[in-house]
């Protein structure tokens, strides 16, 4: 068994808009999954549907094997959600509104309150435990939203852009407590733009646009699907790049008095590639091959899939 989320071509409207559109993705227990796409293709209002917040127009949705309507306790019950926006009781200490937190989750006073302290350590502001929401810095914030979902002890932890505008310490700080949560075997599906973020802690990945589902593969297959640039110095730069007609080659240019050949095989085009330079009489003096990054693959792929509408936008957000 072990699938920790389930959807069968969910699908959601918003009057006219269509805001998942057949989505269809398997999460594995365990995994550490990411959902990539740009702003509005569908990532939080999957999530509300997966939390009952949101009612599914059509499809299927479960969490270890519980349908998330007709099963919503036992589906809920199993997930801790730190959302995109704060929605936070801002009125009470922070201490308190965990434990409230654990309680909605039908576990008792004292052991609330241990899990609550415990919560507030791990994402390092106990200290601020007699605070209120309101009076807390953006990064507490960020953290106490963390140690929110963290309460209930959750088998699947759902990030909505965790480490949307958080400083780069903070970002470390929260990628180490939810790598070392996975570890532990808490199943984690994570939201980002920032494509870093999933390169560096996603076993796999979903492409998600428009509602639907472009791709799911890891980070390292996605990368592997784009195009590398061997970059080479040559003793005597030629003004016009030299051809070469073999398998792999997307193109040849001069940039900056270097050669770039752009290609799908990577490194395997290197032994060709110097043959040839020396064959036309060029000395090849160093060179260095850049591979495509995720965040290119993204954009490619987001691009092509969003050329009816919306490609602008899912530029925009590819920081
Ligand atoms: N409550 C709502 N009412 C109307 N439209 C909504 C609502 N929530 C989201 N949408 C629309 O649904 C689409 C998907 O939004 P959302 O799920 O927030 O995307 P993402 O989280 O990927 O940015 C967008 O076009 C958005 O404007
Ligand atoms: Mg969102």
């Amino acid at each position: 068994m072990a699938e920790a989320i389930r959807v069968r071509d969910l699908r959601k409207n918003y009057g006219d808009v269509q805001a998942l559109d057949g989505l269809s993705l398997t999460v594995e227990e365990g995994e550490f999954f990411g959902l990539l796409g740009p702003n509005g293709a569908g990532k939080t209002t999957f999530i509300n549907v997966l939390v009952g917040l949101v009612r599914e127009t059509g499809g299927e949705a479960e969490v270890f094997g519980f349908d998330v309507e007709t099963d919503y306790r036992e589906a809920r019950d199993r997930i801790g959600l730190a959302p995109q926006e704060f929605n936070v009781d801002r009125f009470f200490p922070i201490r308190e509104v965990l434990c409230h937190k654990a309680g909605y989750h039908g576990i008792d006073h004292e052991e609330a309150q241990r899990r609550a302290d415990e919560a507030l350590k791990t994402v390092g502001i106990y200290e601020k435990r007699d605070t209120r929401f309101d009076w807390l810095s953006g990064g507490m914030k960020r953290r106490f939203m963390l140690a929110r979902a963290l309460v209930s002890d959750p088998e699947l932890l759902i990030l909505d852009e965790p480490t949307a505008g958080v400083d780069v310490q903070l970002r470390h700080d929260l990628w180490d407590i939810i790598n070392r949560m996975n570890d532990e075997g808490t199943t984690i599906l994570l939201t980002t733009h920032y494509i870093e973020e999933a390169e560096r802690l996603c076993d796999r990945v979903a492409i998600v646009d428009s509602g639907r589902k472009v791709e799911v593969a890891s980070p390292d297959e996605l990368m592997s699907r784009g195009t590398d640039t061997v970059d080479v110095g040559l003793a005597d730069p030629p003004t016009v790049a030299p051809t070469f007609d073999y398998d792999g080659v997307v193109e040849s240019r001069m940039a900056e008095g270097r050669l770039e050949v752009v290609t799908s095989r990577g490194g395997a085009l290197v032994p060709d590639l110097l043959r040839d330079l020396e064959a036309m009489g060029h000395e090849v003096t160093d060179l260095d091959i850049r591979r495509a990054s995720l965040e290119e693959v993204f954009v490619d792929m987001t691009r092509t899939d969003s050329s009816v509408g919306g490609s602008s936008e899912a530029e925009e957000v590819v920081q």
